[in-house]
């Protein structure tokens, strides 16, 4: 299946504040959104790319040929390191896993093919799914399955892989989509498989540790007037995007008119006064208009 980038124009009008700046694209994935990027600056530009996932990486160097591009191996919980010396002038993140991820089915993510179940975004560590689910309690998986599948029947269904293990091995991602499909049965156009898939997912990739490590290490990799763009695809990923950056009013420099708090307020104070705008404007010389 062809990758289709996911909000590319409207991520990319936003990153891109200066085109001979220099740019970190963390989620490389099949390079759509580094490409354009490559499209849209200038000679002097530069772009920085990491995948944690090798695949993602051998594509970068096989197909951008740009010397203005570089592509590293790394989880971008590691930027810190990755990146000690430099600052940039915007960073973009597009979370989640590529549809080659799940068209590929030697990874083991789709319910829609046959494959092993690995689920692992960089194979180089970790465990896989197959392990997870032949090694951990019953009580694990259920959580697991609850915490980021948000899947109401994740008892039954890590009652029904216990039960399933005691016979064989939970080895293929049709063992795991038999399993599911014996507990829940289909309704509507969603597969019963989608929430359980997901959760073991984000459990042996830890997607979403990493992405709060990584938030906490963004600011210092940007320079003064720098940008982070940020494309997040579930609820879960989107509550931790949103809650780091709601503004904390009292860490910040009185005189920075972040998310223009003091405009609204003023504003608010002009209507509650009801005074002529005009007349108020002159006395405040404020920059909005009414
Ligand atoms: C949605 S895809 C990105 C698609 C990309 N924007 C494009 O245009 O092709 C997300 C990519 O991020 C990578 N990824 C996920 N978590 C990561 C992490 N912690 N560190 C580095 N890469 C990660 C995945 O391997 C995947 O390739």
């Amino acid at each position: 299946m062809l990758h289709v980038p996911v909000l590319l124009e409207e991520s990319l009008d936003f990153l891109l504040n200066d085109l001979s700046g220099s740019y970190l694209d963390l989620t490389f994935g099949r390079g759509s959104h580094s490409q354009e990027i490559l499209n849209r600056l200038s000679p002097s530009g530069k772009l920085f790319a990491v995948d944690r996932d090798l695949e993602a990486v051998s594509y970068g160097k096989d197909n951008i040929a740009d010397k203005r591009f570089e592509i590293f191996h790394a989880n971008y919980s590691q930027i810190d390191v990755l990146f000690s010396e430099q600052q940039f002038n915007g960073i973009l993140l597009d979370l989640g896993t590529c549809s080659t991820h799940l068209d590929n089915h030697s990874r083991g993510f789709s319910f829609q093919g046959e494959g092993p179940l690995d689920m692992r975004m960089d194979t180089s560590q970790g465990f896989s799914a197959a392990s997870f689910l032949n090694e951990s309690t019953e009580q694990e998986i259920s959580d697991v399955i609850y915490k980021y599948g948000e899947e109401k029947a994740s008892r039954k269904i890590a009652k029904a892989i216990v039960a399933f293990r005691n016979h064989t091995l939970i080895n293929s991602t049709s063992d795991l989509v038999k399993i599911i499909e014996g507990v829940l049965k289909r309704t509507g156009k969603k597969h019963p498989a989608t929430k359980t898939f997901q959760a073991i997912r984000i459990h042996v990739n830890n997607e979403l540790e990493h992405l709060e490590i990584a938030l906490g290490k963004l600011a210092q990799l940007l320079n003064k007037k720098g940008v982070i763009a940020i494309i997040s695809f579930h609820s879960l990923e989107d509550r931790i995007v949103k809650n780091f950056f709601k503004p904390d009013i009292q860490s910040l420099p009185k005189d920075i008119p972040i998310n223009n708090v003091v405009k609204r307020a003023f504003i608010a104070l002009k209507r509650k006064l009801n005074l002529l705008p005009k007349k108020l404007n002159e006395i405040l010389d404020l920059e909005v208009p009414l």
